[in-house]
Parts: C-alpha cells; structure tokens; sequence
C-alpha cells in the first residue's frame, strides 16, 4: 500500500468575496513529485498558504504527513519543510550564517556546522558561503533558500515557484537537486507556471484555474486529452487559406494568424501526401511545421480556452 503524503478534500479559501478555491481535492502518494499547474493568481501560492498552516482554510480538511491541518497543525509544521515564493533569507547575514540560523532554530546545533558545511557544499555555495546574501544572484538566492528548507530533513517540502527567474542552466541545477531529494523518498509538492518544469519533474500534474482543478494527471495522461499530432501550415493570405481548407476538411483555421492545423501523424509517407496534395491544387504555403501536442497545448485548451469561453 502506498503511504499518502498529502490528503485534500474539499478545501475552500476566500478572501473577501472573491472565492480563490472554490473545493480542491487532492491526494499526492509519498516520495512523489506533485505540481500544481496554473496561472498567475490561480491560487497556488495560497494551496501552499493553506497546506503548510500559513493562512486558514474556509473549509474542506486536509491531512499532511498523516496529521490533520487544523487540529495537528504542530505535528504537520515538524513534518514539512517550505519554499515559499519570495525568498525567506536575511539579506544581511552570509550565506553560512544564514544556514546556521536555520540549524539553531531547528533543534539546537549538535553537529551544526557539519549540517551547514554539507549543505553549502551540495548547494555549490562554498566559495560565497562568506558573503551577504544581498550580493547574491537571484539563482544563489533560490538555491540558499532551498538549502535552508533542507535543514532538519524535512519528509515532505513545498516549493512554491522554485524556479522562476532562473537562468536555464540554475533551473536545470534546481531540477537534479529536486531529483535528488525525491530519489532520498522525500515527498515535493511543486507549483510553478513551468509546462516544461512540471512535464520534467511530476509524477502527477494538477490545473489550478478560477478557483477550481481543471485536469489532474500523469503528464502523458494530460498530453492524450489533447488532440493529436498535427501539421501546421501557414500562408500569405486568405485567399490561400480558403483553398488549403477546402482540400483538407478535418482542418482547423485560424484567421488571424493565416494559419491551419492539419491533422496528421509524423510519418514521412503522410507528410509527403498532404504535401503532393497541396502541390496537386497548386497551393503553396509560407510555413510548414509539424506538432506533436505537449503540456502548452493542454494548458491553454484548459484554461485559455475554457476561460474565454466563460467571459
Ligand atoms: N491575503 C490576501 N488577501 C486578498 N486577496 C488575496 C490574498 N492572497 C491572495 N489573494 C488573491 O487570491 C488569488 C490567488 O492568489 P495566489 O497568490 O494564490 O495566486 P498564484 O497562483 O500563487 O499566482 P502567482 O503565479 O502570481 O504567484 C489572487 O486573486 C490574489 O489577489
Ligand atoms: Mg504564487
């Protein structure tokens, strides 16, 4: 049987009148990784609020590593560790001093220094260790403030955002180390605006969108609701788009960008048709460009659609 991490039932958060959770459910099994999926104001950073005991809920229960949020919330804060959005470090202290704050604060320094020495190494932080954080770069910022979460070996570690405004290289660095930590059976629960991040790293992805979890999944399961590969054409006016859409009738266009979407596989015999087709009505096309569906497509049929569709 698979220990749960993380129970969610019903919650509810409002602020004011405006309903930001509107019923969440959620179950993220132990040692996986969990992103929830969404857009600015969405509500992740308040999901992570709400299930680290920050900010109370106005309804729903959820349980965190088997104790109840509200009624356990002493037992659930010594369980997790958090990363919040913004970064919790003293700007005026160094990174080490930092580290060793985090280490008395957590249970008192037996073997403190170790700890700290341990996690500037793995954090390849040593050569500043000495530094104020104020001169840190954004991505050592991220990644001291992750180090610090570290401390005490939390089981279960939220991280809100952890990489956004990364240069692509530190994100990759965050990546492994998240990898690293889950590899160890520590449970992550992630959100970010990242389709790629979470595509990479979860185990099972969660749309958040106006308050309500729009799609829940494995990545591929998320990619097969989606329709499927395609080829995209585009042309120089309408005239040529009203053509290519009359031989291709399963086709979807887009006027505004003069393109059409056709469905097809990647199979060099099927392009070759649909390109001898468009040569046999001599239509000629500005662009060609074949597409497999990834998570960028079920986000925006998700949540960009649905929601121009409710305007
Ligand atoms: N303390 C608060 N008081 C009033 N409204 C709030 C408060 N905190 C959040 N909100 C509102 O709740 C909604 C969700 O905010 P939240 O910070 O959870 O979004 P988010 O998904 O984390 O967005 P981002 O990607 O920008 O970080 C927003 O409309 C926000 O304005
Ligand atoms: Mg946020």
């Amino acid at each position: 049987m698979t220990e749960t991490a993380i129970a969610v039932s019903g919650l509810r958060k409002t602020f004011g009148d405006k309903v930001v959770l509107d019923g969440i459910d959620l179950d993220v099994p132990a040692g996986t990784i969990f992103s929830l999926l969404g857009p600015n104001g969405a509500g992740k950073t308040t999901t992570v609020n709400l299930l680290t005991t920050l900010t109370r809920a106005d309804g729903g229960t959820a349980r965190v590593a088997g104790h109840d949020l509200v009624s356990e919330a002493k037992a659930v804060r010594a369980a997790i560790g958090v990363t919040g959005q913004f970064a919790a470090v003293d700007e005026l202290l160094t990174g080490q001093e930092n580290l060793r704050l985090m280490v008395d604060l957590s249970r008192g320094s037996a073997g403190g220094d170790r700890v700290v020495d341990e996690l500037l190494e793995r954090f390849d932080l040593v050569e500043s260790a000495r530094k104020p954080a104020s001169t840190y770069s954004g991505g050592m910022r991220r990644k001291l403030d992750l180090a610090m979460t570290l401390v005490g070996g939390p089981r279960i570690i939220f991280l809100d955002e952890p990489t956004t405004g990364l240069d692509p290289r530190s994100r990759r660095t965050m990546w492994s180390i998240i990898r690293e930590l889950v590899a160890d059976g520590v449970t992550i629960f992630l959100t970010t605006q990242y389709l790629e991040e979470a595509d990479q790293l979860a185990d099972r992805i969660a749309v958040l969108d106006q308050g309500h979890l729009v799609a829940e999944g494995t990545p591929g399961e998320l990619k097969r609701r989606m329709p499927g590969t395609h080829v995209r054409l585009r042309f120089t006016t309408v005239a040529e788009l009203d053509a290519a859409a009359r031989i291709f009738p399963g086709a979807s266009r887009d006027d505004e960008t003069l393109t059409l979407r056709v469905p097809s596989d990647t199979g060099t015999k099927s392009l070759r048709a649909l390109l001898d087709r468009l040569d046999e009505y001599a239509i000629a096309a500005d662009e060609f460009s074949v597409h497999t569906p990834d998570l960028d497509d079920v986000f925006l049929a998700l949540t960009g659609h649905d929601t121009e569709a409710a305007l």
